[in-house]
């Protein structure tokens, strides 16, 4: 990010131009800046380690485009659902590069990913091994599976976001008398490859402790696996959680200071116990994206209550970003059109939809504000675009990739049409 002559540049391009071209609420993602977490994954993690592999969580963002700097990256994808699924392959994602997680994945889902030949199923149900085996056999496949477990740690987060815990709806909990006779069929099942065990423990994390915790768990069940089932896994997933920088309070840990001690504690248990190296994956999703990316919103109506609050009004809000109405989340901003003014009044950034959550940042100093300002939000990379929704019929903004000064279109904004396309009046109606 710059500025030059009072405007926001981010990689390269003039965002307030960018916000005229290809109009606003509109998302901005900066390819140097993704490509900068990869560079940093390939450093501390890839590079590194021997067996290690990164499968970005595409939930954070999803689009074929960044699938294809995912792909070009070498990396894998971890996708949850028929949706990212299909995006995978219509991006041409390799399969055998491919993870599929999800905690209800529906017959449907399962063959598409077998027929696919996606690269491992990541079983999060007591269903699941009996499902698999017999969708397999019956396309006479071989298929890869980890267990997802609840390693029971708790992870310093927002609870809404935390996934790591027994009470969960995510993974099988590791009690012997629920979880060991499912790896028992998974080792015995003629067309299931059983790799190893799963974890993700929780998002937007800036400490490792429940991943550590997470990982000795893990070990010690790869141990008593081998001895109950003499069965020796070859594979564990540490699953995704890194946090990232919303606001000056937040702090982003390199890539190392969570993957440096997993590595650690994984290489010290495979000496102490004779334990042939696993491969580990990892899964970021929102550390690779996040900051990348920034949404651009043009203010719109200014309502001012004195000695009460300033309102100015956006021309998107939870639709586009659902996070600071869902989890409470904080955001910073700046005036993309005022970047070299100094900061004179306190406003709260309110949105279009009718909900009075619909509080984009509250209490944020910017410039003196005007109608028609390009207002940025920074750190909307993850979770932004994937969560937009079209409530009010608002219609989901457009992406714009930008890299270097160059900018292209990678998402089209909605059309009002495509807003009702589904819609269908019945005869009885008309
Ligand atoms: N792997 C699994 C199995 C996951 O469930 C998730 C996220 C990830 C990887 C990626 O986690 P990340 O590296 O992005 O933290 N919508 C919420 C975040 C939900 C995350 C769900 N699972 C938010 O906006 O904060």
């Amino acid at each position: 990010m710059d500025i030059r002559n009072g405007h926001l540049f981010w990689d390269g391009c003039d965002t307030v131009a960018l916000a005229k071209r290809f109009g606003t609420p509109l998302y901005v993602m900066s390819q140097s800046l993704i490509e900068a977490r990869f560079a940093e994954l390939q450093t501390d993690f890839v590079a590194k380690y021997e067996k290690v592999r990164v499968a970005y969580a595409s939930k954070a963002f999803s689009t074929l485009a960044m699938l294809k700097l995912v792909e070009k990256q070498g990396y894998s994808l971890d996708v949850v659902s028929d949706g990212e699924l299909y995006t995978a392959i219509k991006a041409d994602f390799p399969a055998e590069h491919i993870e599929f997680n999800g905690n209800n994945k529906s017959v449907e889902e399962l063959e598409l990913a077998i027929d696919y030949g996606v690269e491992r199923i990541i079983i999060d149900s007591l269903q699941e091994v009996d499902l698999i085996e017999k969708i397999a056999a019956a396309k006479n496949k071989t298929v890869a599976v980890l267990f997802r477990i609840t390693p029971e740690v708790k992870a310093a987060t927002h609870s809404f976001i935390s996934t790591g815990q027994k009470d969960s709806k995510f993974g099988i909990p590791i009690e012997p008398a629920i979880l060991f006779p499912q790896v028992e069929k998974a080792v015995q099942a003629p067309h299931l490859d059983f790799l190893g065990f799963h974890f993700h423990v929780g998002s937007q994390l800036a400490d490792n402790t429940a991943h550590l915790a997470a990982v000795t768990i893990a070990l010690d069940l790869a141990k008593i696996v081998r001895e109950k089932f003499d069965y020796t896994i070859t594979e564990l997933n540490f699953g995704g959680g890194f946090g990232v920088r919303y606001t000056k309070d937040d702090v982003r840990q390199p890539f190392a200071y969570f993957t440096d001690p997993m590595m650690e504690k994984v290489l010290a248990f495979c000496q102490q116990e004779n334990f042939p190296q696993p491969a580990v994956v990892i899964e970021p999703g929102r550390s690779i994206v996040a900051e990348a990316g920034i949404s651009l919103h043009t203010i719109g109506a200014i309502k001012e209550l004195p000695a009460i609050r300033k309102y100015v009004s956006i021309d998107g809000g939870m639709t586009d970003n659902i996070r600071p109405g869902l989890y409470a989340a904080h955001y910073s901003g700046m005036l993309a059109n005022k970047a070299d003014q100094p900061t004179s009044e306190v406003v709260t950034v309110s949105g279009k939809a009718c909900e009075s959550t619909d509080i984009l940042v509250k209490d944020i100093q910017l410039p003196t504000v005007a109608t028609g300002d390009i207002f940025v939000t920074f750190t909307t990379g993850a979770y932004g675009y994937s969560m937009a929704s079209n409530y009010n019929k608002l219609r989901i903004p457009a992406v714009v990739l930008v890299h270097k000064g160059q900018a292209e279109l990678i998402v089209k904004r909605q059309t009002l049409d495509q807003v009702i396309e589904n819609e269908v009046i019945p005869a009885s109606l008309k």
